[in-house]
């Protein structure tokens, strides 16, 4: 599956529910309101920055959606870029902020469109889960690249499948080759877009972040069918 396709997908949830499609909390189908919204990134925000103290500069919010998190980061750092690969979430995200220094990039590519050791502080929230593992980490390294010297990145990934969990319809998502599912979906709910989740194992996770000292590591789920690690990291000042 490669980025072109995922990002269509993703054009299509934007252009149907964008905030409840990055943070489908039950009973907010229809109803976010933005106030909400962003409250919601705020709070989650202050959560993540318990964990780690970034230094002062540019942040990256990678895969930002409607901008939930994005805007949060805007009234920590002095300047940030939030990337997404769908044009119709950004175009949610640059209507609904209210940040001067927090400006949106398109970005359908493997690669970030972004110099090397330019950030401060990388995040990237559940994102990395709605791609294939070879694409995932492959940003992981363009996470690094990006990152200066005493820069934190901060990621979730999902890394176990507990079958207990999934459900019915979760273990036939899990069985089913993606394509055929995508195929199906497309059949029966016509223009309506489709997002997968994948995982990686911890082991090939670990192997990415080479280069990289783990601050800490916190466990959630299993949440339909996956356990998920938030990975706290930093990349040494030299
Ligand atoms: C579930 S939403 C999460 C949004 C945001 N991180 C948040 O927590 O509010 C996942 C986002 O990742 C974006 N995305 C998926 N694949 C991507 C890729 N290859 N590059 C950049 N963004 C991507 C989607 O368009 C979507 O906006």
């Amino acid at each position: 599956m490669d980025v072109q396709t995922l990002g269509n997908e993703w054009e299509l949830l934007g252009a149907d529910d964008p905030m409840w499609r990055v943070a489908s909390v039950p009973g907010k189908r229809g109803s976010w309101t933005p106030e909400e919204f962003f409250a919601n990134g705020r709070e989650q925000l202050d959560a993540i920055l318990t964990h780690v103290s970034p230094p002062p500069g540019e942040a990256l919010d990678f895969g930002c959606g409607v901008g939930r998190l994005t805007q949060a980061l805007g009234a920590k750092f002095d300047k940030v870029t939030g990337i997404d690969v769908s044009e119709s979430m950004l175009k949610e995200a640059k209507r609904l902020n209210s940040k001067p220094n927090v400006s949106f990039v398109l970005n359908k590519s493997d690669g970030l469109p972004c110099e090397s050791g330019r950030f401060s502080f990388v995040l990237t929230h559940i994102t990395l889960q709605h791609m294939p593992p070879k694409l995932a980490l492959g940003y992981l390294r363009e996470f690094v690249r990006v990152l200066k010297p005493g820069g934190i990145l901060v990621f979730q990934v999902p890394t176990k499948w507990v079958w207990r969990n999934a459900g019915f319809r979760g273990s036939i998502e899990h069985i089913v080759p993606k394509r055929l599912l995508l195929a199906y979906h497309h059949l029966r709910y016509r223009g309506v877009g489709f997002s997968w989740v994948w995982g990686i194992p911890e082991p090939k996770v670990r192997e990415a972040l080479t280069g990289l000292e783990i601050l800490s590591e916190e466990r959630i789920g299993p949440f339909k069918g996956w356990l998920s690690v938030t990975f706290y990291t930093r990349k040494p000042a030299s």
